[in-house]
């Protein structure tokens, strides 16, 4: 800011941030990615909205897989487009099928969103899976819109795999990140698009008009995060992997709910069907009765029915706690 980076910015993005995502997407996808085919925006969030208000005209149906993050049916809404959720299986890690995206698919649909690593799923997609959504999204010529937020959390043999990687879908696809999750600075609204050049040409008149550019002391610290290795970034990780651990192990004895490793993200779906008290139910009795804080499922789509997400943002000792006093409250609806 001394420096006086406090002016006006170009609309796109300023010049070192977009050729430091250029390098990364370059080594990511393993083909040239120009600086023209990035804009900065503050946040995968406002990505997400500037993506959906491009892709989408009035009433156009978005397809997006069932839990889905909480404010992805606020957003088509507001682009003038229409929800369609797909119900991602519990019992096959929330894992969707892209035959059931097949199914859904109307002469409206316009594009599919997609999450992986998952919020609050933890699924992480594989490329086998990515390459099979793809093929259907090319079949009914849809967009596909990524957001790739939890890119950097995957655990165990999980590896994120992107549209955006697959030469053939590289032009339907608009991925929207950010550095809030890898590099724990979700107060500095640092995201991005990364899509064609075409696509960037067409989605920049609505940005400006959102935006009118950013806060280019923020871009320059954003730079300096793509370029530099920090070795915070894997012990984060690594952090978030043990935290599940620990929450899979405390209700490993428990009998009337469970908890699957998530393959990635911030977030386990605790199972608590065997209950019979619905997520909804089940979350504010925990609320009410062991002040432990969870989110029900269903305010995540009717996906999550029966499902409890759990924030591995607090240590293994609170979490282990927390596991103790959730196994007490399923051991009384036993
Ligand atoms: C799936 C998902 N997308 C987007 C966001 C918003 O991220 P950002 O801070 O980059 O706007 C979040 C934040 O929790 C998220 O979980």
């Amino acid at each position: 800011m001394r420096a006086g980076r406090t002016r006006y910015t170009s609309g796109r993005g300023e010049p070192e941030f977009l050729s430091a995502l250029s390098r990364n997407y370059t080594r990511q996808t393993g083909r040239a990615i120009a600086p023209n085919q990035f804009l900065f925006l503050p946040g995968t969030q406002t990505a997400l909205f500037a993506a959906m208000m491009t892709v989408i005209d009035h009433g156009d149906e978005v397809l997006m897989s069932d839990p889905y993050y909480a404010t992805y049916e606020g957003v088509i809404a507001a682009a003038g487009g229409i929800a369609v959720p797909v119900k991602a299986d519990p019992d096959h890690g929330f894992h969707i099928k892209a035959q059931d995206l097949e199914n859904a698919i109307t002469p409206r649909a316009r594009a599919l969103l997609l999450n992986s690593p998952g919020n609050p799923t933890g699924a992480v997609l594989n490329a086998t899976e990515i390459a099979a959504i793809g093929k259907v999204c090319a079949a009914h010529d849809l967009w596909i819109v990524s957001d790739e937020v939890y890119a950097t959390l995957t655990y165990g043999n999980h590896k994120f795999a992107s549209p955006f990687d697959v030469p053939e879908l590289e032009k339907r696809t608009v991925v929207v990140s950010s550095l809030s999750k890898s590099h724990a600075m979700p107060g500095f609204r640092c995201g991005w698009i990364a899509a064609s050049e075409e696509f960037c040409a067409r989605a920049l008149p609505i940005t400006e008009t959102m935006l009118f550019g950013s806060q280019p002391f923020l871009e320059d610290a954003a730079a300096f995060a793509l370029q530099t290795e920090f070795p915070e970034v894997a012990e984060q990780k690594a952090t978030y992997e043990r935290r599940a651990r620990a929450l899979v192990e405390g209700l490993r004895k428990a009998r009337m709910v469970s908890a699957r490793m998530p393959e990635g993200g911030m977030f386990v779906m605790m199972d608590v069907r065997k209950t019979g008290l619905s997520g909804d139910e089940f979350a504010r009795r925990l609320l009410a009765e062991e002040a432990v804080v969870t989110m029900p499922g269903e305010s995540f789509g009717a996906g999550g029915a029966g499902h409890v997400r759990v924030a591995l943002t607090v240590g293994e000792d609170q979490i282990a706690e927390a596991c103790r006093r959730i196994a007490k409250l399923a051991e009384t609806l036993a």
